[in-house]
């Protein structure tokens, strides 16, 4: 299961490792990052609770549901990367 591309249309223009200031951010919160499988792993439940209260992605509406959905699979099921 492929959700990387998911999280690179929704969540890396701010929450990615090589943005580094504030600015750059957009003053996403620090850590939390998603441009990889295991960041994106390490606060499994978060990362749903955000997207399923339409809290993120921040500045505009989640791309597809079917690509909501993909995450949520991806992160439940624990699956191959
Ligand atoms: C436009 C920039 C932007 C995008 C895109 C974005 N975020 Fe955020 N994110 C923020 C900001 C700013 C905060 C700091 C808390 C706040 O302002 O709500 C944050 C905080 C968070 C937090 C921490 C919440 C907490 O309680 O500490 C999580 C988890 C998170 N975002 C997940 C995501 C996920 C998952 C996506 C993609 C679906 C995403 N964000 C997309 C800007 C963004």
């Amino acid at each position: 299961m492929d959700v990387q591309p998911v999280f690179a249309g929704n969540c890396t223009r701010c929450h990615a490792s090589e943005l580094v200031t504030s600015d750059e951010r957009s003053d996403a919160t620090e850590g939390f990052d998603y441009d990889s499988a295991e960041a994106a792993r390490s606060s499994a439940w978060l990362v749903w609770s955000q997207i399923s209260s339409g809290r993120m992605p921040k500045d505009a509406e989640f791309t597809t549901a079917e690509d909501a959905l993909l995450v949520w699979e991806w992160l439940s099921c624990d699956g191959p990367e």
